[in-house]
């Protein structure tokens, strides 16, 4: 928690300052306590797979309210921060560190952390919770399934057994580096986006393949570094949208999650006001609400500046001096036709992304058609499973963050569905939910789950919550954290009522 003297002047600063101030005073009230030791921990015990920001916290949320938990990282100690710990010195937010409040007890120092700061708030809260002890590195999770109480063991029944599992593998695992034709001739350097650090690149040529959030980082770190030309070569168009917090947060507050009629308005004013003269590289066969935008407004300067070009087209083959492209006119779709240009580069960034980890080690039964990820209650709980949270692992695209306050939500639904049996729906109930939000989402172009927006995800939970009567008690810890005390207590009282129901319900493992 930031002390009295990291806060900025009031004077000289005064908006930091009261950003400042508002997080301290949310840290103090949302912030469950870490327990002082073990002794405090209690089942529901939860088995966390993945220590990057979205494991650790889930983890201190669970620990926090006196669940016990075991993390499994398949990394090494150095890895508690996932994919933060593998990308460029340089990287940090394109979003505000308003939409990057992963837990309550971290306080930003400004605007827009870069990666340092990110992994210094995921450390610090991994050990503020005393989780050191309770994360296993060097640990590969390759299978999960249910002991006959319906108790999850992770590889195998020495590692314990839990009533609940949290997957928060993430969605970027290693860079992907396609293979190319001629790579082998190229005289110059090939780079993947994440190995920029060290990098010599003053004065030289530089093309960077990709039009994603990485080609632009990598763009960033090519005018830093004062390359002689730089060239984007993207074989699709993207929306790019500002980085203001009041532009990112009106997008995020479209609750359709689609296209809708109105769509329209925020496309214009991003053309006119926004890309204005390069307004050619505004996608035409994509809306704004159907894939992650990038956040970035120097990009358009240093296109207008002339500090670098954008070209669109597919990859042809590389050459000894640089990369043909075969350049394509707006609107002309991948692989369409175009002109060959060589584009001379001495060094080429590979911005080609990230694979997706493996979610193989949940039982097959969670893969079926229709109801396979992302297509979950939720997006993150597979309908088979009630007990399992796949925590940000499941996001296709989004207009907001991944890491919100959505991580606790969802870590508190799950603990109540695992301490009161009468809010764990049925399996028949997540399915008709899912098919619900499929139908009120018929219009979009693009599949029910692949796309959503912050406001989207919230009124899920609202729904979630207000759907059954017996989660109402639970409304307060679910979406703040506080107030479990009254809801565990009429657990108690009805787990009497029910004659133990409850409790054999729970050890089953079954679904009410
Ligand atoms: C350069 C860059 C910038 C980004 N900027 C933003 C941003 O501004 N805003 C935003 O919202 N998001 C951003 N992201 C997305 C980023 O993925 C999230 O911010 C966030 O870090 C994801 O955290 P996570 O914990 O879900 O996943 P990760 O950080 O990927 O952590 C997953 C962990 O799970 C472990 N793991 C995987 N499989 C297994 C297994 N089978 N067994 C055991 N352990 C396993 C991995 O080793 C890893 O440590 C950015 C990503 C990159 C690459
Ligand atoms: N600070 C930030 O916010 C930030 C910074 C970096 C990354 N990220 C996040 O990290 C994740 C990964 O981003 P990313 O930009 O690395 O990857 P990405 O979004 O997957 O983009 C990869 C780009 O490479 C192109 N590409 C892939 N293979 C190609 C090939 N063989 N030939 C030509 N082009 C090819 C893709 O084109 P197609 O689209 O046509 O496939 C796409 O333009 C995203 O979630 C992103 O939001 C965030």
């Amino acid at each position: 928690m930031a002390s009295k003297s990291e806060f900025q002047n009031p004077i000289l600063h005064p908006l930091v300052f009261i950003y400042q101030v508002l997080q301290y005073l949310i840290a103090k009230a949302l912030s469950p306590n870490p327990p002082k030791s073990d002794n405090e921990l209690d089942r529901p015990k939860i088995a966390i797979i993945g220590a990057g920001i979205t494991g650790v916290t889930s983890a201190a949320h669970c620990v926090g309210h006196g669940f016990d938990v075991v993390i499994f990282e398949r990394g090494t100690e150095d890895s508690v921060g996932g994919i933060w710990t593998k990308v460029n010195d340089t990287s940090g937010l394109q979003i505000h560190s308003v939409m990057y409040r992963f837990h309550p007890s971290v306080q930003w120092q400004g605007g827009y952390p870069d990666k340092s700061q990110i992994l210094k708030a995921v450390r610090d809260l991994w050990r503020r919770y005393g989780l050191q002890d309770k994360t296993r590195f060097n640990f590969k999770v390759e299978k999960t399934y249910q002991d006959e109480k319906g108790r999850w063991i992770i590889n195998n029944p020495s590692n314990g057994r839990f009533d609940g599992l949290i997957a928060a593998v993430g969605t970027c695992g290693a860079p992907k580096r396609p293979s190319m034709q001629g790579m082998e001739k190229f005289k110059g350097k090939i780079v993947h986006s994440s190995e920029l650090d060290g990098i010599q690149a003053k004065g030289k040529k530089m093309a960077i393949i990709g039009g994603g959030a990485s080609a632009v980082e990598a763009l960033e770190f090519a005018a830093a570094k004062g390359t002689a030309k730089t060239s984007i070569l993207s074989r699709s168009d993207k929306w790019i949208i500002p980085r203001n917090i009041f532009v990112d947060t009106l997008l995020s507050l479209n609750i359709f999650g689609q296209e809708t009629i109105l769509s329209f308005v925020p496309e214009f004013l991003l053309r006119k006001l926004f890309y204005r003269d390069l307004e050619f590289l505004a996608p035409s066969d994509k809306g704004l609400f159907m894939d992650t935008p990038m956040v970035n407004s120097d990009v358009m300067e240093k296109l207008r500046q002339g500090q670098a070009e954008w070209i669109r087209g597919d990859i042809v083959q590389f050459e000894a001096n640089g990369v043909t492209v075969n350049r394509r006119a707006k609107g002309v779709p991948k692989g369409g036709p175009g002109h060959e240009t060589l584009v001379e580069a001495d060094i080429v960034v590979l911005a080609t992304g990230f694979s997706r980890p493996s979610l193989s080690f949940l039982p097959d039964d969670v893969f079926e058609e229709p109801y396979d990820p992302p297509n979950w209650y939720l997006q993150t709980f597979p309908p088979q499973h009630p007990s399992v949270s796949a925590i940000n692992c499941t996001y296709v695209a989004a207009i907001g963050s991944v890491g919100n306050w959505h991580i606790g939500i969802y870590t508190r639904i799950l603990l109540m569905f695992l301490v009161d049996p009468l809010t764990r729906p049925r399996g028949f109930w997540m399915r008709r939910w899912i098919d619900m939000t499929k139908v009120l989402k018929m219009s979009s172009p693009t599949g029910a789950f692949d796309f959503f927006t912050y406001l989207e995800l919230v009124w899920w939970f609202v729904f979630c919550v207000a759907f059954n009567p017996f989660r109402w008690k639970w409304a307060l810890f679910v979406f703040f954290g506080v107030g479990m005390h009254l809801p565990a207590k009429i657990v108690e009282a009805e787990k009497w009522l029910l004659n133990g129901r409850g409790h054999d319900v729970r050890d089953k493992g079954v679904s009410l």
